[in-house]
C-alpha cells in the first residue's frame, strides 16, 4: 500500500467560490473542471471538494437533502464523474465532504420521521424527545445550537397520533439540520452505503464532517452554559462507526481515505486516526496558533507527539472555509479562539502588507513540516478577509441564527478572482456574484501573480516544487535547533541531505545559517532573515 496520503498536498475548492462555469455567479462543478490546469499547474496531489450534493443550502450544503446526487446548482453526476476522470488522469485525487452527523430538514428520511409521528421507527433514525413542561411544551433540556439559540425544535404530531408531550428533534446546528441517531444501525448502514456509492464511482475519499460528535449523551442532561455533552470514549460508540466506516474503504483498491474535522485536543484526535479507523485529521490547535513562535512550537510538538503514538501523521493546514483567513490573523499574530467566531480584524486594524509578510513565511512552515497540508482555495494568492460586506450581502446562516449578532464566515468566502480585469475578475461571465467581490479584488487575481517571482502564487508554486523534489521535505522527523524564543528553527534529515526551516517572528532580522538558501518568503540577499520571514536553508549534514 502506498498510503499516499501520509504526505499528500490537498487544496479545498469551495465550490461556490472556485469558479463558475455556467454564468449564475455561483461556482459548479464545470468550474472545477475549467480550473484544473491551474490546480495542476499549483502541484497539489489531490482536491478536497465542499459539499456538492442535493440541499437547500441553508448551510451552503452542509445540510444534505440526498447523499447520492448532485446539486443542479452545481452540476449533475455525470459532471462529477468527468471531474474525478479529468483529475485522475491529471494525477490528482479526489474527495468529497461528508456530513454524517445531520441531513437537511428535506431529506426523505427527515420527512418520513415528521409524517409517522412519535414511537415511529423513522423517528428513531434522528433524535426527538419529548418535551418538558405540562404537556411538553418546553424543550427537553438546556442545550444550545452552534450557531446560536437553541438546539430543539418542536414538531407538531400527526392527526391520528397517539396522545403524548409535544415532540422536539435536537440540531447541534441550524433547526434546518436535524442530528441523526448514530446509535440507530439503520443510519450506520445508510451511511457505509453512501461511502460505497461514490467509492464505486472512484473519488478517492473522504473529509468527514463534526466527526467527533455523532454520539451525544442519550439522557441529554441539562449543562452549565447550555454545552452539548458529547461523551468521549476511547473504545465505545463512535469509535466503532468509524471501525466499520474504515473495513468499507479497505475492502476497495486504491487506497482510499478519509480526513475528520475534529475540534478536541490532540490525545482525543489521535484516537480517531488509529490503524483500523481514520487516516488523517485536521490539526486545529495549529490552525488557530497564530504568529506566534511559542504557540506554533507547541502546536507542532503536541500534534506530533499525540499522532505517533498512533502512527498516524499530522495534518498542517492555516486556511479553510470556516475560519478567518490567515492574511487577517497573522495580520495581527493573535490565536483564534473558536471556530464560527468572526475576524477579529475590524478592517480598521487590518495591515496588509504585514499580514501578507507573515502568510508568506508560515506557507514555508506549512509545506516543511512532515504529514499532509491542507490549502484553502485562494490562500495561495494571498487573498485577505472581506469584512466590510454590507449586512444585506450576508449569506452565512450565522448571522441570521444568532440574531444578527455575529457576522458569520462569509468573510473568507469571497469568490477567486482569476483575471486583474472583467466582470467578477474571471470567476464568472456574470457581474454579480452570490458574495459580492471587491472592486480592487483583480490585484489579488491569478493572472496578476503568474509569472510575477515575488508573488504568493509562485511562492506557493516553487515551495511545492521543491517538497516534491527533496524528500527531508513533507517527510522528515523534526529536530529542534537552539534558536531565541521568538524564532522556529528546525532541522529535517533525510538521506544524505538536511534543510533547516527557520521562521523569525521577532521584530529585528537574524542570522541564517551556513548552506544554501533553497527558498525564502522574503528578501535574504543581506545574509539574514527579516522579522516576519522564514526561509529553507539547505545544511551540511
Ligand atoms: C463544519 C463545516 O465545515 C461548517 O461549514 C458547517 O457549517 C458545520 N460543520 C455544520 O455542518
Amino acid at each position: 500500500m502506498t498510503q499516499w496520503w501520509r504526505d499528500a498536498v490537498f487544496y479545498q475548492v469551495y465550490v461556490r467560490s472556485f469558479r463558475d462555469s455556467d454564468g449564475d455567479g455561483v461556482g459548479d462543478l464545470r468550474g472545477i473542471i475549467d480550473g484544473l490546469d491551474y490546480v495542476q499547474s499549483l502541484g497539489v496531489d489531490a482536491l478536497w471538494i465542499s459539499p456538492c450534493f442535493t440541499s437547500p443550502q441553508v448551510d451552503h450544503g452542509y445540510d444534505v437533502a440526498d447523499y447520492r446526487d448532485i446539486d443542479p446548482l452545481f452540476g449533475s453526476l455525470a459532471d462529477m464523474d468527468d471531474l474525478v476522470a479529468q483529475a485522475h488522469r491529471r494525477g490528482i485525487r479526489i474527495t468529497l465532504d461528508f456530513v454524517p452527523n445531520h441531513t437537511s430538514d428535506r431529506h426523505r428520511w427527515f420527512q418520513q420521521a415528521v409524517a409517522a409521528g412519535r414511537g415511529s421507527a423513522e423517528r428513531e433514525r434522528y433524535l426527538f424527545r419529548d418535551g418538558r413542561g405540562e404537556r411538553g411544551e418546553l424543550p427537553p433540556n438546556n442545550w444550545m445550537s452552534v450557531f446560536g439559540g437553541h438546539s430543539w425544535t418542536r414538531v407538531p404530531e400527526p392527526e391520528g397520533a397517539p396522545d403524548g408531550p409535544a415532540q422536539w428533534y435536537y440540531h447541534l446546528f441550524a433547526a434546518e439540520q436535524p442530528d441523526l441517531n448514530w446509535r440507530n444501525p439503520e443510519v450506520v448502514a445508510e451511511f457505509e452505503d453512501v461511502i460505497r456509492f461514490w467509492l464505486d464511482r472512484g473519488v478517492d475519499g473522504f473529509r468527514i464532517d463534526v466527526s467527533d460528535a455523532l454520539m451525544k449523551d442519550p439522557d441529554f442532561p441539562d449543562t452549565d452554559g447550555g454545552w452539548p455533552v458529547i461523551p468521549k470514549h476511547p473504545d465505545g460508540e463512535v469509535h466503532e462507526v468509524y471501525r466499520r466506516f474504515r473495513k468499507v474503504f479497505d475492502s476497495y483498491l486504491g487506497d482510499r481515505m478519509a480526513v475528520i474535522e475534529t475540534g478536541a485536543d490532540d490525545e482525543t484526535v489521535a484516537g480517531f486516526i488509529r490503524p483500523d479507523e481514520m487516516h488523517l485529521a485536521f490539526n486545529f490547535r495549529f490552525v488557530k496558533a497564530g504568529f506566534d513562535a511559542g504557540h506554533l512550537r507547541e502546536a507542532i510538538d503536541s500534534s506530533l507527539a499525540a499522532n505517533a503514538r498512533v502512527g498516524a501523521p499530522t495534518t498542517w493546514v492555516t486556511d479553510n472555509h470556516d475560519t478567518p483567513r490567515s492574511v487577517g490573523r497573522y495580520s495581527q499574530g493573535t490565536q483564534l479562539l473558536g471556530s464560527y467566531v468572526p475576524a477579529t480584524t475590524a478592517a480598521a486594524d487590518f495591515d496588509e502588507a504585514r499580514g501578507l509578510q507573515r502568510a508568506r513565511a508560515m506557507a514555508l512552515l506549512l509545506l516543511a513540516l512532515p504529514g499532509a497540508v491542507y490549502i484553502y482555495n485562494g490562500q495561495e494568492l494571498g487573498l485577505p478577509n472581506v469584512d466590510d460586506l454590507p449586512e444585506s450581502a450576508l449569506q452565512d446562516p450565522v448571522w441570521e441564527k444568532s440574531g444578527r449578532t455575529n457576522r458569520g464566515r462569509d468573510n473568507c468566502r469571497i469568490p477567486m478572482p482569476w483575471t486583474a480585469a472583467g466582470p467578477s475578475f474571471g470567476f464568472s461571465t456574470a457581474a454579480q456574484t452570490w458574495l459580492p467581490m471587491p472592486a480592487d479584488w483583480g490585484r489579488f487575481a491569478v493572472s496578476a501573480q503568474e509569472g510575477e517571482p515575488s508573488s504568493m502564487l509562485e511562492l506557493y508554486r516553487s515551495a511545492l516544487r521543491m517538497r516534491r523534489l527533496l524528500p527531508a521535505l513533507g517527510r522528515a522527523n523534526v529536530e529542534w535547533v537552539d534558536s531565541p524564543e521568538a524564532v522556529l528553527r528546525l532541522r529535517l534529515n533525510s538521506d544524505g541531505e538536511a534543510v533547516e526551516v527557520l521562521l523569525n517572528t521577532s521584530p529585528a532580522p537574524v542570522p541564517l545559517p551556513a548552506g544554501r538558501v533553497l527558498l525564502a518568503s522574503a528578501d535574504v540577499s543581506a545574509g539574514s532573515l527579516p522579522s516576519d520571514a522564514s526561509a529553507w536553508v539547505q545544511v551540511a549534514q
